[in-house]
């Protein structure tokens, strides 16, 4: 990891600023009367994964999505503060920069590389591709295996890379075999321009019958405290040691909305996000959330949430507050 980039006294103010414990107030009878702890980023033994056995990467990464325009169209309105946004993310600890070509579309591919080029060492940067945009929040599935390799070769032109670490397959597109889209990427892997391969809201068994074709080492789906659809499809890639990068990790545009864990925030002194956020990261090793802002004052409590703890038993009471939401 380049130290330039990763600077620990960055991270030691976070922290202090951070350590500053809430103490519970009125109601606090829901955690038995314990405020939330901050450790030392390195403090916490599961606070990394290594994606396909050969990138390894911090478990709280950065979803740029959010760095476009309206609609995920576009350039973003102020464009100095997304790529500020970007650089800071990467200077306080995230090392997984989550894209795809179709933010903008191709706007947020550009920015990551106005942003971050040349790349520090160790940053992965995921991309997908396999869906179009008609417009402002419109999303088409398109997987015909030409169109696929098209897109690999103009990400890589964008981001600027001779290969691309992680490649995610956006969507299967119900119209086109997942042998054929995957088969294409299959290729572009074989030709070096990919190095691993992941998908994105697939279930178990649509990954089993993706493996059958090419490994894959990374499942992206919509995921978070109090939508947990895809509990299944967690525990197979939690099982098979693949990472799971939930979408929406913070509840996406509209939050997390729990007025129960709303209180349970609150009385330890931290936001309902840093608590979804440490959720998330305590649910499974797998996990690799990628939280998504175009605010540097969410992004350092997002990347702060990863040093929050609780004890086992306040997991448990969270955990319980949660399926209730
Ligand atoms: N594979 C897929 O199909 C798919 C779909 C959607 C997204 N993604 C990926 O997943 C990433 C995350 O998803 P997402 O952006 O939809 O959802 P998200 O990260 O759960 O939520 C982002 C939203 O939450 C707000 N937010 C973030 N942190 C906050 C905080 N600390 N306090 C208050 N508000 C906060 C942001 O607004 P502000 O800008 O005001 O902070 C933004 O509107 C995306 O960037 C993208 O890379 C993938």
């Amino acid at each position: 990891m380049n130290s330039e980039r990763f600077p620990e006294n960055r991270r030691g103010v976070l922290s202090r600023r951070l350590f500053l414990r809430a103490t519970l107030a009125t109601g606090a009878t829901l955690l038995a009367g314990r405020a939330a702890t901050f450790l030392a980023a390195s403090a916490n033994e599961n606070a990394s994964f290594t994606i396909g056995g050969d990138l390894p990467v911090h478990r709280l990464g950065f979803g740029a999505m959010r760095l476009t325009g309206e609609g995920i169209w576009g350039w973003p309105p102020d464009r100095a503060n997304a790529r500020k946004v970007l650089q800071s993310a990467v200077e306080l600890g995230a090392n997984l920069i989550d894209t795809a070509d179709a933010y903008g579309p191709e706007t947020d591919e550009l920015l990551i590389a106005e942003a971050l080029y040349p790349y520090p060492k160790g940053l992965v940067i995921a991309t997908k591709g396999g869906q179009i945009r008609p417009g402002p929040n419109q999303w088409v599935p398109k997987g015909e295996p030409e169109y696929l390799k098209q897109c690999v070769d103009k990400s890589l032109k964008r981001l600027k890379l001779d290969r691309i670490d992680l490649y995610q397959l956006h969507r299967v597109d119900p119209k086109v075999p997942m042998e054929d889209s995957l088969g294409a990427l299959k290729e572009m892997q074989s030709a070096g321009k990919i190095r691993h391969i992941g998908l994105s809201e697939v279930s178990p068994e649509q990954v089993q019958r993706a493996r059958k074709i090419v490994p894959i080492v990374t499942v992206q789906n919509r995921y978070n405290i109090t939508d947990r659809k895809w509990d299944n499809t967690l525990a197979y890639c939690e099982k098979e040691q693949i990472g799971f990068m939930p979408w929406a990790p913070v509840g996406g545009s509209r939050g997390v909305s729990s007025d129960a864990l709303e209180k349970v925030a609150k009385d330890h002194g931290i936001t309902i996000y840093q608590l979804g956020l440490a959720w998330l990261l305590h649910r499974s090793p797998v996990m690799l959330p990628i939280p998504g802002t175009s605010s540097l004052k969410h992004l350092e409590e997002n990347m702060a949430a990863r040093k929050i703890q609780f004890s086992p038993e306040e997991w448990k009471t969270i955990d319980a507050l949660a399926n209730t939401a």
